[in-house]
């Protein structure tokens, strides 16, 4: 009887250590805090200069934001970013005008102005600050992207 009940706590015993093994480098990004314990603030960083246009690293990325945010409400009543990015304002200021396919809505029916999901244009187009990357990454832009 005695066996059977250890030979599963071993093996047990000996899943957790592996499980630790393999763990290894794996930590939170909050660090080493207790669970009950807040986070430090994170640093702010600067966000990068004004610029042109980055170039996209694939054909349906949304492109990344070339230019500070600061301050550009998106809310029920005013959308600054189409201020200048909207058909009736981009020539004036000189702003990409938004796509065709901003103004589909889910239903796949063409409307007249931005379609509701893609009102919160930040929730895919986002500014740059300098900042290491978190993760190691390898990916590589499409060579019919490449311009260089
Ligand atoms: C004061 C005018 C202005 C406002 C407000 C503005 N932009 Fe822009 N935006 C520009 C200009 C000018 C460019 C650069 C166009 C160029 O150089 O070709 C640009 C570029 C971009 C691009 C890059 C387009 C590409 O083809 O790579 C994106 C994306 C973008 N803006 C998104 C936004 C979003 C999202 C907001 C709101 C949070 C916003 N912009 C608010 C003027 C503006
Ligand atoms: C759900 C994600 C999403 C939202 C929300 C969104 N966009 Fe986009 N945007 C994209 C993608 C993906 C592309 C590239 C493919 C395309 O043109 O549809 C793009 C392309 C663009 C371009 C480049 C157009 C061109 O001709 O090269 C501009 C400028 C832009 N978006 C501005 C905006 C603005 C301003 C808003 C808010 C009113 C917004 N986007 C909301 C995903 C989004």
């Amino acid at each position: 009887m005695k066996k059977s009940v250890w030979a599963p706590t071993v093996l047990m015993c000996l899943a957790t250590i592996s499980l630790q093994t393999i763990a290894g480098d794996v930590y939170s990004l909050r660090g080493s805090k207790e669970l009950n314990t807040n986070s430090d603030i994170p640093k702010m960083k600067k966000w990068q200069p004004d610029r042109d246009p980055i170039t996209r690293d694939y054909l349906q990325q949304p492109p990344l934001i070339p230019h500070k945010t600061e301050g550009y409400a998106i809310n029920l009543r005013n959308n600054k970013c189409l201020n200048c990015h909207s058909w009736s304002n981009y020539k004036e200021s000189g702003a990409t005008k938004i796509s065709l396919t901003h103004f589909k809505n889910r239903a796949g029916n063409e409307l007249s102005n931005v379609a509701p999901r893609r009102y919160f244009c930040t929730q895919c187009h986002v500014p740059q600050v300098s900042a290491k990357p978190i993760a190691k990454n390898t990916f590589r832009p499409l060579h019919s992207l490449v311009t260089e």
